[in-house]
Order: structure tokens, then sequence, then C-alpha cells
């Protein structure tokens, strides 16, 4: 292990030597583990990163003036539709992307490495409960849809299949995760198949280029964003991992959308068919200043834009069908050929810009006195997942609807949006949708039959309780059977035990 000496020497090249001021006052497991920190930490490039977030956020904030001028919408060519597609379109995308999973050629990868400060819970956001009638977390409505995805292409092709799960974690995140999945026995998926690791940790930097203590004897680190994701396949050869398996299509989404649908056959097929090597799923923008970044291309290349970056009036602009031409709202659902991560990751990472993200971070002050600032005092840098799309040789987006496929979980009770409250609605609604398509009929306490949704958009709970289990249905499918003509008291929980009992019996 590198000596006092030695770390102070490379603190002093980086211009950081204020890390060790509380030195003298440590004990000895202190001063160990804090050096076992700081040597990570390699000199040049602790100098390079501090320089460059303190330059990043002295840079007038606003949007580049020329932007406007440089922006377009994806050309339709470049862009698929659920809502507006026939139905034999979208069975042929679907029928594809099934092919595929039955292959073994598609995983899935997890972005799970965020802090969820928003939500503000102690631990990882995929451990959350939305507060369904099952009490199921995020985490294990991810894995029931895995479960079903590959049933549900197993059956199809007559095989068994199988479709890895790969989660990026990081300091924060993977312990607790790792625990919470081996408590619930990787909720009946083959251990084997799921495969954390971890992103890197940056430090963060006060407006002045100084690495922050959050303790004396702790550096304050944040993951390097879900950018990050680059830098950690590479560090645990994940990519290799893949190959062996035989993966070609990776689905990469994030943790809090409630919706997601994993593998989703549909968004697969549609990209293999395109001969995509990058994809990004989108819903429509709900109004033209909703906080979502669009999907578009700026100087003809695909890029994601945030709404920050786009004038009020941009965003106002209506394409000649009437919606908004600035419309495809990214929703973190991507698509990725392997080939195209191993060229991203050997040649493209370093090309990627750092983002600042100004935030409050407990630090220690001079007299060692712990802080817990009310205003943004650091500076973290993180990269974007999507910033790698300027990178794609045949970029194609894939628009869904959003009732159906995104209700993301960012604030907590009783924020109006994007929350607990938001997300378990989304969700419910949805089922309780599915429910009266495969034919169900729900009634109150006195036997009167209950209305349908109001159609869109609906702001409060559905008129019963229904949730079914991912098991029985990824998307609404194979519902008839078990709800077809009968009447139900909210609130119906159909898992797969409630199933069988519903299903007639075999004449
Ligand atoms: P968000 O941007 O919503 O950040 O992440 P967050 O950390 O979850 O929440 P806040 O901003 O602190 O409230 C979008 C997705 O990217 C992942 C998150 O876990 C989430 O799935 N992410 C974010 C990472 O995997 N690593 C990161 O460093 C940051």
């Amino acid at each position: 292990m590198a000596s006092e000496r030695q770390v102070r020497a490379g603190l002093r090249r980086a211009g950081q030597e204020h890390l060790l001021r509380f030195w003298a006052e440590l004990a000895p497991g202190a001063r160990a583990a804090l050096l076992a920190e700081l040597a990570q930490l390699e000199p040049e490039g602790l100098r390079e990163h501090c320089r460059q977030a303190a330059a990043a956020c002295a840079l007038p904030a606003g949007r580049p003036s020329d932007l406007a001028a440089r922006l377009r919408p994806l050309p339709p060519e470049r862009m698929g539709s659920v809502s507006r597609s026939d139905p034999e379109t979208r069975r042929r995308w679907e029928e594809e992307g099934f092919r595929q999973i039955a292959l073994n050629k598609v995983a899935v990868l997890l972005l799970a490495g965020g802090q969820g400060t928003r939500l503000g819970v102690a631990y990882p956001k995929g451990m959350y409960r939305v507060g369904l009638p099952s009490g199921k977390t995020l985490y294990q409505l991810q894995a029931e849809r895995i479960r079903r995805v590959e049933r549900l292409a197993g059956e199809r092709r007559g095989t068994r299949c199988t479709v890895p799960w790969y989660i990026m974690t990081s300091e924060f995140t993977l312990g607790p995760t790792a625990e919470f999945f081996k408590e619930h026995d990787f909720f009946h998926l083959d251990p084997a198949n799921v495969v954390m690791f971890e992103q890197r940790m940056l430090p963060a930097v006060t407006f002045d280029g100084k690495a922050i203590l959050e303790r004396k004897d702790k550096v304050a680190m944040a993951p390097d964003g879900n950018g990050g994701l680059y830098c950690a396949l590479a560090d645990h050869q994940i990519l290799e991992d893949m190959e062996r398996r035989g993966v070609e299509f990776v689905h990469v989404y994030c943790v809090d959308n409630i919706l997601v649908r994993l593998a989703d056959p549909a968004f697969i097929g549609f990209c293999v068919l395109r001969g995509a090597d990058c994809g990004a799923k989108v819903v429509e923008k709900a109004y033209p200043e909703e906080p979502v970044g669009v999907v578009c291309q700026v100087d003809g290349v695909p890029q994601v834009v945030e709404y920050s970056e786009i004038s009020p009036e941009t965003a106002r602009l209506r394409a000649p069908d009437g919606g908004l031409l600035y419309n495809a709202g990214n929703i973190c659902n991507h698509f990725f050929t392997r080939g195209f991560l191993q060229m991203v990751t050997r040649e493209c990472e370093p090309l990627l810009k750092p983002h600042v993200a100004v935030k409050k971070v407990p630090y220690v002050d001079e007299e060692g006195n712990l802080v817990k600032p009310l205003k943004p005092n650091g500076i973290k840098m993180e990269k974007f997942v999507f910033d790698v799309f300027q990178f794609a040789k045949n970029f194609v987006a894939f628009e869904v609807l959003r009732e159906e496929e995104f209700s993301p979980l960012k604030n907590a009770d009783p924020a109006d949006r994007d929350s607990p409250c938001t997300a378990r609605r989304a969700l419910l609604a949805q089922h309780y949708r599915w429910a009266l398509q495969a034919g169900a009929r729900f009634l109150d306490a006195h036997g009167t039959r209950l209305p349908e949704l109001p159609s869109p958009p609906l702001q409060g709970d559905p008129p019963a309780v229904c949730e079914i289990s991912p098991l029985v249905s990824y998307s609404g499918e194979g519902l008839e059977v078990y709800l077809q003509g009968q009447e139900f008291q909210s609130p119906l929980v159909l898992d797969e035990d409630q199933a069988r009992v519903l299903q007639p019996p075999e004449s």
C-alpha cells in the first residue's frame, strides 16, 4: 500500500494537499482508510478533474445561442412508432424480438448506481415499494418481467432461453443491492445470470477547484453518472462476459421507471430489423415545457438535447401534423449492439464530455465541524449514457405510449409528478385497463358496475384496484383465460397462484 509520504506528494502535484489536513488527528484505522481512498486517485487525473469541474462551472449558464439553427427533428426514416404502425408491422417487430431472445442473443442492463437524492431514501431506489397491494419493489417487478419475457420467447420457439441481467451499481448501491437479491433468492432467477458490477466514483469539488472532505478521513465521492457505464463495462470485462454468452443486443434502462418493459421484443425487433447499432425509446412530450431531454439531431448528428438548452420558442414549434416539432421525449431506454458498445468503450469514451451538476455536498470546515450546506456548494461531474448516440452509424428512435411504458420514480411524495403515488397509479391504471380489455368487469360493494377509466389523462386512482403479476402478463397478453366475462370486486391481485385458481379447468 502507498505510504503517507507518497500519497502526500501525489496530492501536492494535484494541488489537493488539503485532503490530508486532519492527518495528525486521525486514529490508525481512519488513517489507513483515508490513505487507501486517496491512493486510488491518480494525481494527474485528480488535478485535471478538479480543474475541469471548476472551469465548467465557471462558464456562463445558458443555452448555446446558435442551437436553434442547428437543431432538426429526427428524419421520419429513423423513427418507428407503436401507435402509428399497423398491427402486422408491430407483429413482425415483436416476432423478431422474441426470436432474438429465444436465441439467447438479448441481455438487459440496469443503470442502478444513482444516489436517488430526490427520493431521499437511504437505500437503493430499486428496493423501493411504491405501495402496490402485493408490496413488490421495483427490483422484483423487473425480475418478474425478465422471467415472463423469457417464458414467452421460449414458448413461441419451443425452447428455453435466458435474458442475462447486468446491473450497474455504485459504491452506494452495490452492497445493499447484492444483499437484497440474496435475501430474496434472486427472485427465482439463476444467480449465474445476474451480473452486478460497480461504476467508478469521482470526488465532488468546490467552485474553486478543491476536492471536498465529507469527514476528516473521507473524501466526498459521487458516482460518475450513468454514462460511467462505458468505463465500468471495460473495468469489469462485461462485454467479454456478454460475448461468452452469445449476447448481441443489449437493452439498457433506468431503475426508476415502474412500467419499464425489459427486453421489450417490439423495441428489440424494430432495432434489429432496421439494422440499428444504437436506438432510443421515446414518448411524445406531454407539453412544450415538459422537463425531458429531446431526441433530435444537431448538425445532422443524433443527440439528446436537454430541455434547459432549448428555448421556449423552439420547444413550442409545431410540425405539419400539428404535434410538437421536437416531440421525442427521451425515457432512458436504449438499444445497443454489443459491437457498438465495444467500439464506444475502446475508442469513444474519452470523447464524452462530463456534465456539471451543482449540489449540496456535506463537508467538514477548517475547524473540523461537519456542515450540511443549505445552498449548493459543490460540483459533481457526470457523464450521460445517451451521449454516445453521436457515435452511432445507424441510429433509430422508437416511439411508445407513455401510459403503457413510462412512469418514473424521481421525487418523494407529495410531489405532483414522478412520485411513488404517480408511479403506483400508473401501474394500477394500466392493469385495470388490461383487465377490462380482457373482458373483466369490476363491481363496487353494492354490486354496481364500476366505470371504465376516464380517457386520457388519468389524474386520480383507477375506479378499482387491480394488480397483475408480471409473471402472469408482460404487456397485457394472455389475460382472457382468467378474466373474460368474470366479475370482481376491488382489490383484485392476480398473481401466479391466483391465476391458477381463476383458470377454468380444461374440458
Ligand atoms: P437520475 O438522473 O434520476 O439520478 O438517474 P438518481 O441518482 O437516480 O436520482 P437523483 O438525481 O439523485 O435524485 C437516472 C438513472 O441513472 C442511474 C440511476 O440509478 C437511474 O437509474 N444512475 C445515475 C447511475 O446508474 N449512475 C449514476 O452515477 C447516476
